[in-house]
């Protein structure tokens, strides 16, 4: 596996990862996939080392999918949640993960409502000069990095199971439909896949799409923000799915939602929502993804979602798996035991 290639401390976002970091994920992720392939599915490449997960925020998929992964690195997991911790008697999020750091903790897989928590922890760890590494799994309206790698995986392992790369994207035409503005997931996705050269096609109404996009929008379509990453911008959801190779939808995040920003979830659903019938649009072995939790019957009809000739849904957490073994793996393999 190839860690010679990987020299990153800390997980936080996806804006500065190179075309050789996301190559190194995808192949260590592919390796990984054929360890849990076989009868025992445990590798004892972690054994000693310590993998904390502080989640600050709900999470089914990512929380389990860490601690699952670290189990099958062999390393010795430990699980915060907020809710239950001592943060109700008043500690602060950096005296929490200084506890963590007291107890040994190698990783610090963290999760959280506000956009920056794990940066502001890496920094408090390196100002301290602690070897602890951070992963992002999930700030605010930030990033997602290792739902944006899991998609990238699941996508490229379409193409080329056996060697799942970047250049694989580069002529291929990918949607992202929804809600753009509060979406995390987006945010990693349109680094990634933008970064393998693939023509990326965000679509959703005006309101759900961030300030700064709108100032490109010309006629409800815009193209090529920065020039280099291809990257084009739609009100309407025809031209954002027309010849599209996959379909990522995304759900509405009303948690996050300050203001009224839709009309009805029935008319969102009629203008947005991901059906059979507009998959017609796409190429004809179109794929869809969602990084779940899903709303059924308003981003993506209940009969697509479960349909295995279109829906990579449960695809994508298997992989999700294998991936985050790859980055605990990369960024823990270099960690003297
Ligand atoms: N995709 C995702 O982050 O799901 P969870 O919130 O369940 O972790």
């Amino acid at each position: 596996m190839p860690t010679s290639t990987w020299n990153r401390h800390h997980i936080l976002s996806l804006a500065d990862f190179t075309p050789v970091e996301y190559d190194a994920v995808l192949q260590t992720a592919a390796s990984f996939r054929e360890v849990l392939s076989r009868r025992t599915k445990k590798v004892p490449t972690l054994q000693g080392q310590v993998v904390a997960n502080l989640f600050f925020e709900p999470s089914t998929r990512t929380r389990s999918s860490f601690e699952l992964a670290a189990k099958r690195l062999s390393a010795d997991t430990l699980n915060f949640t907020s809710a239950t911790s001592s943060m109700t008697k008043g500690e602060t999020i950096l005296d929490t993960a200084k506890t963590y750091l007291a107890m040994g903790c190698d990783i610090m897989v963290i999760r959280h409502t506000s956009a920056g928590v794990p940066n502001a922890v890496a920094l408090e760890m390196d100002r301290l000069g602690e070897r602890v590494s951070v992963l992002n799994a999930g700030d605010g309206q930030h990033e997602h990095p290792s739902q944006g790698l899991l998609d990238l995986f699941t996508i490229c392992s379409l193409i080329d199971p056996l060697q799942p790369r970047l250049e694989l994207l580069k002529d291929k035409k990918i949607a992202i439909v929804g809600d753009i503005l509060h979406s995390r997931v987006a945010r990693s996705n349109i680094w990634s896949l933008t970064a393998s050269g693939a023509e990326v096609h965000l679509a959703a109404p005006p309101t759900l799409l961030p300030k700064l996009f709108a100032e490109y929008i010309n006629d409800g379509e815009a193209s090529g923000l920065d020039g280099r990453r291809k990257l084009f911008i739609h009100w309407h959801l025809e031209p954002a799915l027309r010849d599209a190779d996959f379909v990522m939808t995304l759900r509405l995040q009303k948690e996050r939602m300050t203001a009224h920003l839709l009309p009805s979830l029935r008319e969102y659903h009629q203008m947005f929502g991901i059906t059979r019938s507009k998959l017609k649009w796409c190429k004809p072995n179109v794929k869809v993804l969602h990084p779940g939790p899903v709303n059924r019957g308003v981003e993506i009809s209940s009969d697509l979602m479960d349909d295995p000739e279109f829906s990579l849904i449960q695809t994508q957490v298997t992989s999700g798996v294998a991936v985050r073994m790859a980055l605990l793996y990369l960024i823990g393999s270099g960690k003297a035991v």
